[in-house]
């Protein structure tokens, strides 16, 4: 969508994954969704160098509203949970140079059974979260038809860029399409969404990762020309810091974020995440790959027998990057190859290794082994070979 936001993927973190639909906030009054975990967030983010690194989304998902919308017939947070209402947040996360999202569904009720945003609501509610000076909608589908779909989701499009306001827009629809073409006009949501859901939603465990790595990978011939700045698949959140990914899993699931050019939410608990995985969510390398300028989103360009896939994608200035990836339960594999299998031909390139920060240079025509951690990632930053320069001619 062609709005001037998100021209690089949006980072940042959403609720959702970690924290679903706790509204018990008696009993669980830390982990329930409620303003506090949003304040709480927000510290985070801007006290243990997030911000900096780009992750200003705070991201409310699911099971925030109240049941009743208010006597004009707009929409409202539980009152209880946000006594402070969604202005005051935004308003918190505006002053740390944060921004704020929140959700809503295309339904007469979101997935978990709150108040929807059914065809006739649409430009009511559009307008209530430009007054509520919210940064981003993430717009679900649950309770609707494929009739209403395919109404409503342009129709919330207009109707936020009718507020006036710059709100980000995260579509679910092609999940509910089923993330393919006839179904899906990739076209159409590029020039009507931010960023859209193509597929299943994300658990916390490896299985869920590898799924979705797959399904993405399987249809990169069609989901790849459908990314590009202010347009982004998303295959859902980053789960690094939670209970389900090993170190090495977790360094995967960064690597091919950012291979694939995907948004990057967290959801996590930031307030107890683990120095490992912080060290991996804030990778600058890798995030640089992530947000690299020209929004190409990369490929598989190889998957063996032996287990092994290679990954690559294409960076600004000839640069680019490239992941080796094991699917193995044994032990480090290792894997021989040289870049000129890997379709590089022209010369001798330095390496960065993201995780160990090591440097090499290679030619292109030298075999050289990886050693692949099972479920485990070897990612490298590849730069163009230096060009020959007016001070190397004399
Ligand atoms: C389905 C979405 O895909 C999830 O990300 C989450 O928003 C839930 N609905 C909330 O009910």
């Amino acid at each position: 969508l062609d709005n001037g936001l998100m021209r690089t993927p949006p980072m940042g973190w959403l609720a959702w994954e970690r924290f679903r639909c706790d509204i018990d906030c008696e009993h669980d009054p830390k982990n329930c969704i409620s303003e506090n975990l949003f304040i709480d967030m927000a510290d985070r983010l801007s006290e243990d160098g997030w911000r900096e690194l780009g992750y200003v989304y705070v991201n409310i998902d699911d099971c925030w509203a109240s049941m009743d919308r208010d006597e004009k017939g707009r929409l409202q947070p539980d009152p209880k949970r946000f006594p402070g209402g969604i202005p005051k947040l935004a308003r918190y996360m505006h002053d740390r140079g944060l921004k704020l999202g929140i959700y809503g569904d295309m339904g007469t009720h979101t997935c978990g059974g709150y108040p929807g945003t059914p065809l006739d609501k649409i430009k009511i509610d559009a307008q209530t979260f430009a007054d509520w000076e919210v940064d981003m909608l993430k717009f679900d589908g649950c309770y609707s038809n494929a009739t209403e779909q395919e109404q409503g989701y342009p129709l919330m499009s207009n109707a936020l860029n009718a507020t006036g306001r710059p709100i980000g827009y995260s579509c679910s629809w092609p999940a509910y399409q089923g993330g393919l073409p006839p179904k899906v006009n990739y076209t159409q949501l590029g020039k009507i969404c931010n960023l859209w859901r193509n597929y299943g939603d994300i658990e916390d465990s490896w299985d869920s990762v590898l799924n979705i790595i797959d399904w993405f990978f399987e249809n990169q011939d069609t989901l790849i020309p459908a990314a590009g700045p202010g347009r982004w698949n998303d295959p859902d959140m980053l789960i690094i810091g939670d209970f389900g990914l090993s170190m090495d899993q977790s360094r995967a699931q960064m690597a091919i974020w950012a291979i694939m050019a995907a948004p990057l939410f967290m959801s996590n608990d930031l307030r107890t995440i683990s120095s490992g995985a912080r060290s991996i969510l804030q990778n600058k390398m890798a995030i640089s790959i992530n947000q690299d300028p020209l929004g190409i989103q990369g490929r598989r360009i190889i998957k063996e027998k032996s287990g092994i896939d290679v990954y690559w994608r294409p960076l600004s200035k000839d640069d680019s990057a490239l992941v080796f990836f094991s699917r193995r339960n044994d032990m480090p594999y290792r894997y021989q190859t040289s870049l000129k299998k890997l379709n590089y031909t022209t010369g001798s390139y330095k390496i960065f290794d993201v995780f160990t920060e090591k440097t090499m240079t290679l030619k292109d025509s030298t075999d050289f082994v990886v050693s692949v951690n099972p479920t485990g990632v070897v990612m490298w930053y590849v730069s163009a070979p230096a060009k020959l320069s007016l001070r190397q001619l004399y």
